[in-house]
């Protein structure tokens, strides 16, 4: 029996013996209600054609009562060189995310809890312990599952995905490996008879297996819900895992139900460790923990971090960078724009305002955002963010580059204009030199910015837009010294 199949009986295995809990159609029901929530929830306080580059709340595309993944929809269309989803995935202690492929490529990122990720790496299973802060690649079509083996801990977990090798049947293809009535596990398609060919087992086994799993992609494993033998592995160390196999194997099942649990992990055993203990050490790359590295810029107004494929290799191949910028209360990223990425933006923390700045000098967006807001910018547009006076704003996103995103400062003293100062930057603003020279030497911080008069105050005004348009002033006003003259209007 080949490696490919072991592997497919190995995940098959694994979602065994489950009850139900959710049937499709509570499900297709739960999206509906949410869908109208959402509607109702969006309908106030969405402006003009700027809130395009806010992305509306997430959506579902998977729910069962041990969790659920949401799914923020990239617009596309031709402004997007490279169109990403942004997922949330939240799973209660003790559960697993069952075996599957997808269509598109995924790099997660641990918000809160702890996860085991079980991946395919080069023809061998491989996991990886993810804790808070860690980021780890997934490519396209390599089977995984994710386990939250936390006691009492909700596992969250944001992830771009990355559409560009997907069969464009929707936002994203699960092929579940795993599974029963729901899902469905793609092995179902070939039928008893040439299953059980391939399996080399009875017709009645199988069909005993393939029909058990119908509570969703996301199942508890606790000891009344999950085969008890998957239950004891789950919580073992990696390094302990193989003995346990091993004395698994060697118990004399005497119950139907177990024979069916112990052929499976011979086979399984066999196939995957050989007979002899094996060094289970494996070359797949490791996570990357975004919180443990030292800024790359810092000052005392907030830090950022960039993280691009030089730093953790996987990123290189899938073409995306990641970012983390914290900024105090009160602070901005100075207007800036990306020459080579669009970036893709979610708050982890606080409160704060976005503008962004159509290329013709208007305003394309002025929003505050809070926890859990998605945006996107695209490459070449101006803007910058704001955190609001009370307290931190932390955003973390994905960029569509791998390379070094070298953000190009339009305000502040490593800013562009500084770069181009000279006689033919004055006659372009038409003003004289020593003026431009004022207006540009006035900012002495660079890249994050004390800027507690554009600051949104708080929370208090949830709904209201402030009426402002700072980023445009700049731009457009700086012949007559108005820089960093933000005037609020509605706030
Ligand atoms: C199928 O299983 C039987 C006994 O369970 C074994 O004798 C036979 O060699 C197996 N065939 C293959 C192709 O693995
Ligand atoms: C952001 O910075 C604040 C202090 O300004 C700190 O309390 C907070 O823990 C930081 N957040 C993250 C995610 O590092
Ligand atoms: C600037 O461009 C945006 C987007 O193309 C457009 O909606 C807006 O009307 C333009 N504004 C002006 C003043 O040309």
């Amino acid at each position: 029996m080949g490696k490919g199949l072991s592997l497919l009986l190995l995940v098959l295995v694994v979602c065994y013996g489950v009850t139900m809990a959710m049937t499709y159609k509570e499900e297709k029901e739960w999206e509906r209600e949410r869908e109208r929530e959402w509607r109702e929830e969006k309908g106030e306080g969405a402006g003009k054609g700027g809130d395009w580059f806010l992305f509306p709340d997430s959506k579902p595309v998977m729910k069962t009562d041990a969790g659920e993944m949401r799914v923020v929809k990239s617009i596309g269309g031709r402004i997007i060189e490279k169109p990403l989803h942004i997922g949330f995935i939240t799973m209660e202690p003790k559960t697993l995310f069952i075996p599957q492929y997808l269509d598109s490529s995924l790099i997660l990122f641990v918000r809160r809890g702890e996860a085991r990720v079980g991946c395919i790496y080069k023809d061998q299973m491989v996991e990886r312990r993810m804790r808070i802060g860690d980021v780890y690649h997934i490519p396209a079509g390599s089977t995984f599952y994710i386990l939250n083996p936390g006691e009492g801990q909700r596992l969250h977990i944001v992830c771009s995905i990355d559409p560009s090798e997907s069969l464009q049947l929707g936002t994203f293809q699960s092929f579940f490996i795993g599974g029963g009535t729901y899902p469905t596990s793609i092995l179902a398609g070939f039928g008893p008879e040439t299953l059980s060919t391939a399996f080399n087992v009875s017709v009645s086994k199988l069909t005993g297996i393939l029909r058990q799993q119908q509570q969703g992609p996301i199942v508890y494993l606790t000891e009344s819900r999950a085969p008890s033998v998957w239950t004891k592995f789950s919580q073992l160390q990696e390094q302990d895992r193989l003995k346990h196999l091993k004395k698994l194997i060697q118990e004399e099942p005497n119950k139907e139900e177990e024979q069916q649990t112990e052929w499976s992990w011979r086979k399984l055993f066999d196939s995957f460790f050989g007979s002899e203990d094996k060094n289970i050490e494996d070359k797949a790359p490791d996570c990357y923990n975004i919180y443990k590295r030292s800024p790359d810029f810092m000052n005392n107004y907030g830090w950022s971090i960039a993280l691009d494929g030089s730093d953790y290799s996987p990123l290189k191949y899938c073409g995306i960078g990641i970012y983390l910028v914290n900024l105090t209360a009160g602070s901005m990223l100075a207007p800036h724009v990306n020459p080579i990425a669009t970036e893709y933006g979610v708050v982890l923390r606080g409160t704060g305002r976005i503008l962004i700045v159509y290329p013709n000098g208007t305003l394309a967006l002025d929003a505050k955002v809070k926890e859990g807001d998605v945006f996107w910018v695209p490459r070449y547009f101006a803007f910058c963010q704001i955190a609001s006076r009370e307290g931190p704003f932390v955003f973390f996103g994905f960029t569509t580059s791998s390379r070094k995103n070298r953000p190009q400062f339009l305000v502040g003293s490593n800013s562009l204009l500084h770069t181009l100062s000279s006689p033919e930057l004055a006659a372009a603003f038409g003003v004289t030199q020593k003026r431009m020279m004022r207006i540009i030497n006035a900012q002495r911080e660079a890249v994050i910015l004390p800027s507690p008069e554009a600051a949104p105050p708080g929370e208090e005004d949830g709904k209201k837009r402030v009426n402002f348009e700072a980023v445009p002033k700049v731009i457009k006003n700086l012949g007559s010294e108005m820089i960093m003259g933000f005037d609020e209007g509605g706030a």
